[in-house]
C-alpha cells in the first residue's frame, strides 16, 4: 500500500490550486450573486487541460489517471463548485462515456473538441418524471430507419445553455422498458431542439441548469452510442465514474469550508483569546478534519478502483454518499465557527453550505447511493 502521491499527481494538484486561487476565486461571489456562468474561466480550464483530463492524448485529453483528476477537483471546488460542476460533467459523463463507448467517427468528430475544452459537453438523463427512477424515460426516439425522430422533455440539465454537445437518453422501444433506451449524441443547432428556463438555484448558482425541449429532432442513426438498447446501461456505467468527481467535488467543498474557519477560529477574539482557544471549537475542528480525511480516503479507494480497472460501483456510491455528507455538516459548522459572519456573503462559507446540498441530490440521490450500495454488498 502506497500513500505517497506521485510527481505528476502533485503538479496537478498544485496547478489546480494555483488556477483557483488566481482565476476562480476573484468574482465568485459575485458570479453566485448574478447567477453567472464562469464563461472565461471554463475557457481557460480547457486550455490548462482540466477539461479532458483522463482522455487520450491520441484525442486530445491528458492522459491522467482517475487520482489526478479528484485532486485537481477537490482544488477547484474549495473555491468554485459551479466551475467544478463543468468539469466534472465534461470529463466523467460526456468524454469518459464517448471514449469507452464511442465509435471512432463519434470520438473523432466530438470528442476531440470535448477534451480540449473547445466545446463543452452535457449529460441528459433526468426528465420531470423521471430523476431517481430513471428507467421510466419519457422522451422518446423513434426509430426510423437512418435516423431516429426525438421527442420529449429534459429537466435540470447541467450546461445547459452553454453546451454544443448533448448526449440523450431516449425511449425507442417500451416495450423493452429499460433495454428499449438509447443513447443519442445531438448538437446545439439540430432543429427542432430548444433550450428552456433557466433554474434559479439555492446553490451552485454560476452554473447553468437548463430544461430541454426535442421536438420531431431527426438523430442520424450514426449518432447512437453503442449497440440499439444501450442507453440505459450507458447512462449507469457512466455514473458509476461521475460519482467519483461529484464526490470529490463533495470533498473540495468541505475541506474549503474547514480551511475557511480554522483561519478564522485562529483570527478572531472572544472572552480575551482566539476562539481556537476554547476546547467547544477545537473539538468541530477535530471532528471536520477526521470526517475530510476519511471522505478524502473513500475518494481516493474508487479512483484507485477506476485506474486499476476493478469494479468502482459500491466504492464510487460509497465515496459519495459520505463525502457529501460531510460536506454538509462540515459547510454548517464552518458557518457555526464564523459566527454572524458566517452568515454574510464575503466570508464564503454560507456559499459553500448552499453549494453542498446538491452533492447530495444530483448524479443519483444519498438514497439512491444506498440502494446502490445495498445491491452491491448483497448481490
Ligand atoms: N453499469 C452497467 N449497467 C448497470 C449498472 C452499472 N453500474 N447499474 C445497473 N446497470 C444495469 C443493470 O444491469 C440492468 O440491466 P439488465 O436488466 O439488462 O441486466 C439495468 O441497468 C437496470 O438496472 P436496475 O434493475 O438496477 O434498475 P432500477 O430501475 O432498479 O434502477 C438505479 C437502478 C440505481 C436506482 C438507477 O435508476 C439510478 O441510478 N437512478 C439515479 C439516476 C441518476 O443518478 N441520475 C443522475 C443524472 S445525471 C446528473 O445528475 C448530472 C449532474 O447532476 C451534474
Ligand atoms: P426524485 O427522484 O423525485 O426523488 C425525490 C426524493 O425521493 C429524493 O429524496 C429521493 O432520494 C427519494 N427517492 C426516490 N426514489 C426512492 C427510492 N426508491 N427509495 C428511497 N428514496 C427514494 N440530471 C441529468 O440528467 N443531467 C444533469 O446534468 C443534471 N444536473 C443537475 C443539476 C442540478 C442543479 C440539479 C438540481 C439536478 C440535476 N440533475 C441532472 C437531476 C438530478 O440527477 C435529479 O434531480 C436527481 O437524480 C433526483 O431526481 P428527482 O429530482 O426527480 O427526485
Amino acid at each position: 500500500m502506497d500513500f505517497q502521491f506521485t510527481e505528476e499527481q502533485l503538479a496537478v494538484q498544485a496547478a489546480a490550486r494555483e488556477f483557483a486561487q488566481t482565476e476562480l476565486l476573484p468574482g465568485v461571489i459575485e458570479r453566485d450573486e448574478h447567477q453567472k456562468f464562469p464563461a472565461e474561466q471554463v475557457k481557460k480550464m480547457g486550455e490548462l487541460g482540466f477539461l479532458g483530463m483522463m482522455v487520450d492524448p491520441k484525442y486530445g485529453g491528458g492522459g491522467m489517471d482517475a487520482v489526478s483528476y479528484i485532486l485537481a477537483m477537490e482544488e477547484i471546488s474549495k473555491i468554485d463548485a459551479s466551475a467544478s460542476v463543468v468539469m466534472s460533467v465534461n470529463n466523467s459523463l460526456v468524454c469518459w462515456g464517448l471514449e469507452t463507448f464511442g465509435t471512432e467517427e463519434q470520438k473523432q468528430k466530438y470528442l476531440t473538441k470535448l477534451a480540449t475544452g473547445e466545446v463543452i459537453g452535457a449529460f441528459c438523463l433526468s426528465e420531470p418524471e423521471a430523476g431517481s427512477d430513471a428507467t421510466s424515460q419519457r422522451t422518446t426516439a423513434e426509430d426510423k430507419g437512418d435516423y431516429y425522430l426525438l421527442n420529449g422533455t429534459k429537466n435540470w440539465i447541467t450546461n445547459g445553455s452553454t453546451a454544443s454537445v448533448y448526449i440523450v437518453m431516449a425511449q425507442t422501444d417500451t416495450e423493452k422498458k429499460h433495454r428499449g433506451i438509447n443513447a443519442l449524441i445531438l448538437e446545439r443547432d439540430m432543429e427542432g431542439f430548444v433550450v428552456g428556463k433557466k433554474e434559479n438555484k439555492l446553490g451552485i448558482r454560476g452554473s447553468d441548469t437548463h430544461s430541454l425541449m426535442f421536438t420531431d429532432v431527426k438523430v442520424p442513426k450514426e449518432n447512437r452510442i453503442g449497440e440499439d438498447g444501450f442507453g440505459f446501461k450507458f447512462a449507469m456505467a457512466t455514473l458509476a465514474g461521475g460519482r467519483i468527481g461529484i464526490a470529490a467535488q463533495a470533498l473540495g467543498i468541505a475541506s474549503g469550508a474547514y480551511e475557511l474557519a480554522v483561519k478564522y477560529a485562529q483570527e478572531r477574539k472572544a472572552f480575551g483569546v482566539e476562539i481556537a482557544k476554547h476546547q467547544a471549537i477545537q473539538f468541530k475542528l477535530a471532528e471536520m478534519a477526521t470526517n475530510i480525511e476519511a471522505a478524502r480516503l473513500l475518494c481516493l479507494q474508487a479512483a484507485y478502483d477506476k485506474d486499476t480497472h476493478q469494479d468502482y460501483t459500491k466504492s464510487a456510491a460509497m465515496a459519495k454518499l459520505f463525502a457529501s455528507k460531510v460536506a454538509m455538516e462540515t459547510t454548517v459548522e464552518a458557518v457555526q465557527v464564523h459566527g454572524g459572519y458566517g452568515f454574510v456573503k464575503e466570508y464564503h462559507v454560507e456559499r459553500l453550505m448552499r453549494d453542498a446540498k446538491i452533492t447530495q441530490i444530483y448524479e443519483g440521490t444519498s438514497e439512491i447511493q444506498k440502494i446502490v450500495i445495498s445491491r452491491e454488498l448483497l448481490k
